[in-house]
């Protein structure tokens, strides 16, 4: 193996860490790595399933994710690396950091293009999809919070002031919101899909005019093209990254989070609405909300782990979209 000779930490990493490395050759690529023995669950199975994902993808579906280089371990680590895209930046980044250089309508189109490739391919689907979903990405993620003293302690209010409006407590809301996703959830397919397709987790590279996705996820019982909406959604709709770079101040049930949102997130999430509604029924948007809410809830355990006022914050935003979603559904 050529020696390393200059290491960079990449932005993002809950669990995982992210890095660009440099070869003696001057050869850059992204390596990926976890540790092996702490949360194997929500680290090394996940690193796991993401490395055999992006290992079939790249070959499947050439140029949309990078190609695998290699992987391995270390005494403590496993690592896989992965081809580095020069002069690409996130999609989160691209629509708000870069907001004059940007251009939101053709990242939008290029991005529906890139959807419509990975998604082509149908899978047959269960009736019962909806109900193993919501037992193992809400019911279940909110049961591996309750080890924690400061997610049981918020649990206790029966209200949330989220931002100044109060709501109910997701919690007090489950069972409404579980009949709501299986009375609007129909769709009788599902598809090969990213499984985490929010803003940061795809590449844009403007001089090709080119997206690639990356950091696939494969834990996500529905393969639907609604959920990947929902999840583009958690991002451009919902405010994910920009909550998430933040943070929140809490006080008793309140939790309060100001964050400023770039007037190209605003334009992008337009046109992607505009998509939405014209390509789904009232129903499937429905399930969309239905999906992003999910998005929050399912990331608690990963945020109780790397920081516990996100966990609140994301659950406080759960029943906030939750409080809007219901008084729409009348
Ligand atoms: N192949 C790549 N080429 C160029 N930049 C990359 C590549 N992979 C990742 N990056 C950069 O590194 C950042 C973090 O990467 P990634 O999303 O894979 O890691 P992560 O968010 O730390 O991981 P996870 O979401 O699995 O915890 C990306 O947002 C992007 O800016
Ligand atoms: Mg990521």
């Amino acid at each position: 193996m050529n020696k390393i000779v200059n290491t960079v930490r990449m932005k993002g990493g809950s669990l995982s860490g992210t890095y660009l490395l440099e070869d003696e050759n001057g050869f850059k690529f992204i390596r990926k790595n976890v540790s092996l023995t702490e949360n194997r669950e929500y680290g090394f199975q996940r690193w796991y399933s993401q490395l055999k994902k992006i290992q079939r993808f790249s070959l499947q579906y050439p140029g949309l994710f990078p190609n695998l280089l290699d992987y391995g371990s270390t005494e403590t680590h496993a690592y896989f690396d992965i081809e580095y895209f020069e002069n690409s930046f996130n999609a989160q980044e691209y629509l708000c950091q870069n907001s004059k250089n940007s251009n939101p309508k053709l990242f939008f189109e290029k991005l529906v293009s890139a959807m419509d490739y990975l998604h082509e391919i149908k899978l047959p689907t269960s009736k019962h999809a909806m109900r193993l979903y919501l037992h193992e990405e809400v019911h279940q993620r909110l049961k591996d919070c309750n080890q924690n003293d400061v997610f049981t302690n918020f649990l206790k209010y029966d209200t949330i002031v989220f931002n100044g409006i109060e709501v109910n407590s997701f919690l007090h809301e489950y069972s409404d919101y579980e009949a709501m996703a299986m009375r609007v959830y129909q769709k009788d397919y599902e598809s090969f899909t990213h499984g985490n397709l929010t803003l940061e987790n795809m590449l844009y590279i403007p001089d090709q005019e080119r997206i690639v996705f990356i950091d696939p996820y494969e834990e996500n019982v529905i393969d639907s093209i609604l959920a990947e909406y929902s999840q583009i959604y958690q991002s451009s709709n919902s405010l994910y990254e920009l909550y998430n770079a933040k943070g929140c101040v809490v006080f008793e049930n309140c939790i309060s989070s100001n964050i400023e949102v770039p007037t190209t997130l605003i334009a992008f999430n337009e046109l992607f609405t505009g998509y939405i509604n014209r390509t789904c029924s009232d129903d499937e948007i429905k399930a969309i909300s239905i999906l992003e809410i999910s998005q929050f809830i399912r990331m608690l355990p990963f945020k109780m782990v790397v920081d516990s006022s996100k966990m609140l914050l994301f659950y406080a935003l759960a029943s906030y979209l939750w409080h809007q979603l219901k008084a729409k559904d009348t």
